[in-house]
């Protein structure tokens, strides 16, 4: 595709709308707080804060520079800006990323389908906690009905991304947001005035640093990019349709921002409701299936917030599989020259064997470990805690070492059109923070740390 006939989107909404759609997800909402409740709370709140300021911001405007500069997908972008290079790998690295992440990620989202459906027939109300843990057991175990939604999910995802980058990615973003928003911040209120929710809220705001060790930092690292979709080529797809008129700077802002209002929102709408009720923090990935339906229990007006709360989750998650989609599809296509619909088509059937390998990992095949983890864990870790950082420390060292710095200013002003006023910093941070920081929390963790005596 020649680059005047690149699409972009359309307004200036329509792109922070779209990256913002990606960004925010199951990550924010089911992701996050399960995360924060297994590695130690506030400590944890702290890193992932620090993580998103000095290394997720850095990173998702390296993206925007690269794809925006190279206006191809994620490893055609590379490949324009440094020919004859092996920097493409990079971009290789992260379409498999991308299907990692799909293959566990539709899973999750087909649950939250099933809950869409368990909300209208308001089968949350009058049920305790054990009732709605064994509920979610039970589903989530099951072998066939999850399959059914998450291939529901997955064709839904394949529709909205063969309707295109503009019709279909850009206009289910643009209203929904402010909506899921909303939901949050009511079921917020409710939860913190629950009794002894005050509990929940200095689980999530006191810090306690001792708990502080080398898998919590990694995991808040992980988490970081996961729930800002960095490492992986996703804002450099993105970035290639974003237009030469928008401010880089401002979408970045906003994105970061937005994204990590909703995850603290969200955690605040569920760890006063776990300490009230006595659930298990540190529960794990069922933690919000089984929380927030016991809030919406305890509401009034409950049995209509669960309704709202579970479809706009689930259009959430559906803008971000959309966004992982595309990062695949793009590649193809613009690489291999194949027809946009075989590919999505194709693409969606091996991302749905992916997601009944960790479907099944839940149930009938809990025995299979591989490196002792069960699939779902597999492709949530190896794609978290070292694709998207790995991915992210070679893209900041891409725009720090490779790109030519008047270049990445002139793309980051818009031609000098308008102020950079943190070029400084930003190159700073790209060219050392970033990759040595990366690289540290990664080794670190690995146990090389200790070899070398950093803990
Ligand atoms: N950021 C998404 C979330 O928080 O749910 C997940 C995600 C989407 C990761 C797209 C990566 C990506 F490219």
């Amino acid at each position: 595709m020649s680059e005047k006939e690149r699409i972009s989107f359309g307004s200036k909404l329509g792109v922070v709308a779209a990256a913002a759609g990606s960004a925010v997800g199951l990550g924010n909402i089911w992701r996050f707080p399960y995360e924060l409740g297994q590695y130690g709370g506030g400590a944890f709140l702290v890193i992932y804060l620090l993580c998103v300021l000095l290394l997720g911001m850095p990173v998702m405007m390296s993206e925007f520079v690269i794809g925006r500069m190279g206006q191809a997908n994620t490893a055609g972008s590379f490949r324009k800006l440094a020919p004859g290079k092996k920097w493409w790998i990079v971009g290789l690295m992260g379409v498999l990323a991308s299907f990692l992440i799909l293959g566990f990620y539709i899973v999750v989202a087909g649950w939250t389908l099933e809950y869409v459906v368990q909300a209208v027939g308001d089968r949350f109300s009058g049920r305790e906690t054990a009732t709605l843990a064994k509920v979610f057991a039970d589903f989530s175990t099951d072998t066939f009905r999850p399959l059914l939604w998450m291939a529901l999910f997955t064709i839904l995802t394949g529709g909205v991304v063969y309707a295109g980058v503009k019709n279909g990615i850009e206009k289910s973003t643009k209203f929904l947001m402010p909506l899921l928003l909303l939901i949050i911040i009511a079921l917020g209120v409710r939860s913190v005035t629950l009794p002894g929710g005050a509990e929940g809220l200095r689980f999530l705001f006191q810090p306690d640093f001792s708990k502080i060790n080398s898998s919590v930092i990694l995991s808040a690292m992980g988490q970081a990019f996961f729930s800002l979709s960095l490492g992986m080529g996703c804002m450099i797809t993105y970035g290639s349709y974003i237009s030469k008129k928008n401010n880089l700077q401002h979408t970045v802002v906003e994105v970061t921002v937005l994204d990590t209002l909703i995850a603290v929102l969200a955690s605040i709408a569920i760890f006063p409701a776990v300490f009230s009720l006595g659930i298990n923090p540190a529960q794990g990935p069922e933690l919000v299936f089984i929380t927030l339906p016991n809030v919406f229990a305890h509401m009034p007006g409950g049995y209509f917030w669960a309704i709202l709360f579970f479809v706009l989750l689930a259009v959430a998650a559906l803008t971000s599989t959309i966004s992982l989609l595309e990062v695949i599809v793009a590649y193809v296509v613009e690489e291999f020259g194949f027809k946009r619909h075989r590919v999505i088509a194709l693409v969606s059937v091996a991302v749905l064997f992916l997601g009944l390998l960790s479907s099944f990992s839940l149930g009938i095949w809990s025995d299979v470990k591989i490196f002792g983890m069960g699939f779902f864990t597999l492709f949530d870790n190896a794609t978290s805690k070292i694709l998207m950082p790995v991915g992210g420390l070679f893209i900041a060292v891409f725009v720090g070492w490779s790109l030519d710095k008047n270049a990445i200013l002139n793309e980051m002003s818009n031609e000098g059109k308008i102020k950079v006023g943190y070029f400084r910093l930003f190159m700073f941070l790209v060219r050392y923070l970033a990759p040595i920081g990366i690289g540290l929390i990664i080794i670190n963790q690995l146990g090389f740390g200790k070899l070398l005596s950093l803990e």
